[in-house]
């Protein structure tokens, strides 16, 4: 196939419902994006497929729900107030801010701007998170911040969760939902956005153990994106040297993607030590330290993070699924989405409107419906509406035909191999799930 570059991408994306610029219709907010109609689906189903893989298929994972706003205290005591910075640069000629690290290196030892070569200004620490105030007095004392990772919803509930959810060391917490960082450098789509999801998991362990459950961690993640069907060969692993490593992180590697823009992350599995939850505990006076029965130990768990973003998983398994062959004799657009993920996992079609056709077809469709996303269309020729379903990801189809009234069989389409099997009404709902178990992406 011809090399996807990101104009194809958002093109297909605003054209058929997955992802439209925010407010829109005012001109659009930048790096501010939404989900349409497939988008939404695509992505929650990414969601409880990270869920499943990371809390119900675990013994010792249990999952939490965290409020956005948080006690401003957090932020001191995580190091954020302090330490979550990016340094910034103005342009003197186009007034223009870059983030240093966005700028070609040989523009930025002459300091000079990536837009309009004008001269840059020296360095400046700009914190990334948003503050809003609660309350009716907007003063020092109602300052909020609207989270900038969700894990830290977790270690302040972590002692919750011990004395309530009956988990022993070693357990994880997982959680997903929104974060916001103030990012000046917010090109590319919805990579990085100013609002964005995160599904992140916080192991707690005992200190001695943080180098076999990192690699353990380590190799469990990067299976995880084979399983959701994402070719090895645009997967590595990037080590952070140390003038890359987070404040609170003492070992950290990065799941990257190669997109079309070039390899960037896509994932972070850090060894937080146990830097967060002493710190909560030096701040808020509480003791969160473990009592380990078997050990007949206290200490304070290390915690091995491993941090998705959700909405960066979409742009990844859109790049990654997009494909163009030939069908007909004309180019297909077909998206390669791994079933279990896909926004519609059967199109079901009438080969024709009358003779009963699309009413046996309604049937089929509405039997569907309980286990399978499904839809429904009975318009224009039934090699089109075969490529408009290739287009969104559809990974299966079911034509009813004149053939279907006499013996009760319909035809099963497959997205990728475009194959053609002939199966009785009555099987369909298994034949989707052994295609969905065994589906390998060719
Ligand atoms: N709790 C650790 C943490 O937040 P991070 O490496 O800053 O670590 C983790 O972020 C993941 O969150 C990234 O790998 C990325 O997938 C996602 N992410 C971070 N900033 C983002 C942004 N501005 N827009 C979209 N996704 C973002």
């Amino acid at each position: 196939m011809s090399e996807l570059t990101m104009d194809t991408l958002v093109s297909l994306c605003k054209r058929r419902g997955f992802v439209y610029q925010s407010s829109e219709i005012y001109g659009g907010l930048t790096s501010a994006w939404d989900y349409g109609p497939l988008g939404v689906e695509l992505k929650n189903n990414i969601q409880r497929f990270w869920w499943k893989q990371m809390t119900q298929l675990h013994d010792n994972i249990v999952g939490l729900d965290a409020a956005i706003l948080m006690h401003p205290r957090v932020w001191e005591a995580s190091g954020h107030v302090e330490n979550f910075h990016d340094p910034l640069v103005d342009c003197r000629q186009c007034r223009q801010r870059f983030r240093t690290d966005a700028i070609p290196e040989e523009l930025w030892a002459k300091r000079q701007c990536p837009e309009c070569g004008g001269q840059l200004t020296e360095p400046r620490q700009f914190n990334l998170m948003f503050k809003t105030h609660m309350g009716p007095v907007e003063d020092s004392s109602s300052v909020v911040y609207l989270r900038p990772e969700t894990a830290q919803g977790i270690y302040v509930n972590f002692k919750n969760v011990v004395q309530t959810g009956r988990v022993k060391v070693p357990f994880g917490i997982a959680q997903v939902g929104k974060a916001f960082r103030n990012e000046i450098t917010t090109k590319n789509f919805i990579f990085r956005t100013c609002e964005f999801e995160q599904m992140e998991m916080q192991f707690f362990i005992h200190p001695s153990e943080d180098g076999k459950w990192f690699d353990y961690w380590k190799a469990e993640r990067f299976e995880y994106y084979q399983k959701l069907g994402v070719r090895d060969s645009r997967l590595r692993f990037h080590q952070h040297g140390p003038d890359e490593l987070a404040h609170y992180a003492k070992v950290a590697f990065d799941i990257q993607y190669e997109f079309p823009f070039g390899w960037k992350e896509l994932e972070g599995i850090h060894n937080r030590t146990d830097f967060d939850l002493r710190r909560h505990g030096e701040f808020s006076g509480k003791d969160l330290t473990y009592l380990d029965d078997g050990r007949g130990e206290r200490f304070t768990p290390y915690v091995i993070e491993t941090s998705a973003g959700l909405t960066r998983t979409v742009l990844t398994v859109l790049c990654d699924a997009y494909d163009e062959d030939e069908a007909e004799g004309e180019k297909r657009v077909v998206l390669r989405l791994h079933p279990a993920v896909a926004p519609v996992t059967v199109g079901v079609f009438p080969l024709v409107k009358k003779d009963g056709l699309a009413e046996l077809a309604r049937d089929i469709e509405l039997g569907l419906r309980e286990e399978f996303s499904t839809f429904y269309d009975q318009g224009g020729a039934i090699g089109r509406r075969y490529r408009r379903q290739d287009e969104v990801g559809t990974p299966y189809c079911i034509t009813i035909d004149y053939q279907t009234k006499e013996d009760r069989t319909v035809t099963l389409r497959f997205r990728d191999s475009m194959q053609q099997v002939r199966i009785k009404i009555e099987d369909i709902p298994q034949a989707i799930r052994k295609a969905t178990k065994e589906y390998r992406r060719v």
